[in-house]
């Protein structure tokens, strides 16, 4: 089983991912609410990255179960429902819904991963149930960091990092060796820095996003996102639509 990450998106544009599971990492924070809005009784997530054609795929669907959200530059769109807050999507009003939902960097991702074989959303949140995901899939597998606009992000490289750790360290380290391309050493190895602490909440404070989002008044969701293993859920995208998948 061969496990690489990408850093950013774009290093996979010239790749044959047909074969692979790809695991799309956003934590600040795209990554976060999906698995929150699944994990909280959502039907399903339609990711669409432009903003013109979420507004269009929820005309069509013209339903009261249809919910349009999305953020640009962090903020809930004028006219959308909700934003990208993972708080957002816990309560009531999310229950089998439909989510439409449009982000800067994590709907992008996806787009651009469309062709893999399979596709699941990780994070912190639920990085166990993904790590056994990884480990029962038993194919290639391609890590996709969302990254800040084409930039490389602290959180997203960090988490990739601790799933590569947790991938390794399975059956007690009697792992046969894996093949892990350099992305995925930097990532373990920046995760290796932040490990000692065990200290999640500071990687996300110290991020460039992260920093971004406290000054736009969610530190609450740099703490939630921060969480291990909150959630069990995994999202896959099927026909489009990010639902929960089934148990290996
Ligand atoms: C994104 O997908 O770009 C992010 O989730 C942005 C955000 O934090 O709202």
């Amino acid at each position: 089983m061969n496990v690489e990450i990408a850093l950013l998106p774009d290093e996979i544009l010239d790749k044959d991912i047909s074969n692979h599971l790809v695991v799309i990492i956003d934590i600040l924070r795209a990554s976060s609410t999906i698995v929150t809005a699944l994990s909280e009784g959502a039907n399903s997530v339609i990711p669409v990255y432009s903003i013109e054609k979420a507004i269009k795929v929820s005309e069509d669907l013209c339903s009261e179960q249809v919910l349009l959200c999305g953020e640009r530059n962090g903020l809930k769109l004028p006219g959308f429902y909700l934003g990208n807050s993972p708080l957002e999507y816990i309560g009531k009003h999310i229950k089998s819904k439909i989510i439409i939902l449009s982000t800067t960097n994590g709907t992008k991702a996806l787009q651009l991963t469309r062709k893999a074989a399979k596709i699941i959303i990780g994070c912190f949140l639920n990085i166990g149930a993904v790590v056994s995901y990884c480990q029962n899939y038993n194919k290639d597998i391609l890590m996709v960091c969302a990254g800040d606009r084409g930039n490389i992000s602290l959180e997203d490289t960090v988490c990739a990092g601790m799933m590569k750790y947790l991938i390794e360290n399975r059956n007690n380290g009697k792992t046969p060796p894996l093949f892990f391309n350099d992305d995925g050493q930097i990532a373990y190895f920046l995760y290796r820095k932040f490990k000692d602490d065990d200290d999640l909440i500071k990687v996300l404070e110290t991020s460039v996003w992260g920093k971004k989002l406290k000054e736009k008044g969610f530190a609450k969701d740099l703490v939630f996102c921060a969480q291990k293993n909150l959630y069990k859920t995994i999202p896959v995208l099927e026909n489009d639509c990010l639902v929960v998948a089934d148990k290996f």
